[in-house]
């Protein structure tokens, strides 16, 4: 595929076969993460790739918090009450999708969060699934339930920035209407 193929074609999944992807495919699709820009070239992300129980366990974290997740999300999509469904819903089992990857901000040498860089590794996977013939989604409102789940998975300094959970898609997302994007041309 073009890239600008990949780019415009790439959506959010939220719904997933329980076919097994293989950690072959997984490493491509992960490799590619690191090959994003980075400030200071530092890398320094993590991506946890989560399968089997202990998937389960974070699902299970992330079902307690449901109602808090509901709220969240009621309010961002206050006037798309389908969307605000599929939402929770998602959250719910992550669409049985069988593995998740914990994507984790790395550092800047102060100590702060470089969320940007991981933001661009995050793309990067995103694509590269998709050029796999895989499914994706940025699930990025876990912050109420997010100490629980790091330490599920034992990253405990750290930033989660987003769980993706990955697989195979089962439901195709309707067509997505571009929006005119705010560019603003000047001197040009
Ligand atoms: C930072 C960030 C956080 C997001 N959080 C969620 C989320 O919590 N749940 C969800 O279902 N989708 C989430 N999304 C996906 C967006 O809803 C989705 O990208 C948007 O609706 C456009 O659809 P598309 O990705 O199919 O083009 C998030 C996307 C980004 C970039």
């Amino acid at each position: 595929m073009e890239l600008a193929e990949v780019v415009r074609g790439r959506r959010t999944f939220r719904k997933f076969t329980s076919e097994p992807v293989s950690r072959e495919v997984l490493e491509r699709v992960i490799e590619l993460g690191f090959w994003a820009p980075s400030a200071g070239d530092a890398r320094s992300h993590v991506f946890a790739v989560v399968g089997g129980e202990k998937r389960n366990e974070i699902q299970e974290i992330v079902r307690g918090a449901i109602d808090d997740v509901r709220r969240l999300v009621e309010k961002e999509f206050a006037a798309n009450r389908p969307l605000v469904e599929e939402i929770v819903d998602f959250y719910v089992d992550f669409g049985s999708a069988p593995v998740l990857i914990l994507a984790y901000a790395g550092k800047f040498v102060d100590g702060e969060d470089d969320v940007a860089s991981v933001s661009a590794a995050i793309q990067n996977v995103l694509l590269g699934a998709y050029e796999e013939g895989l499914g994706t989604a940025w699930a990025g409102r876990t912050s109420m339930c997010s100490a629980e789940i790091s330490a599920a998975v034992g990253i405990a300094d750290r930033t989660l920035v987003g769980i993706l959970p990955i697989g195979y898609p089962r439901v195709l997302p309707g067509p997505r209407a571009q929006k005119e994007g705010d560019v603003r041309w000047l001197g040009l």
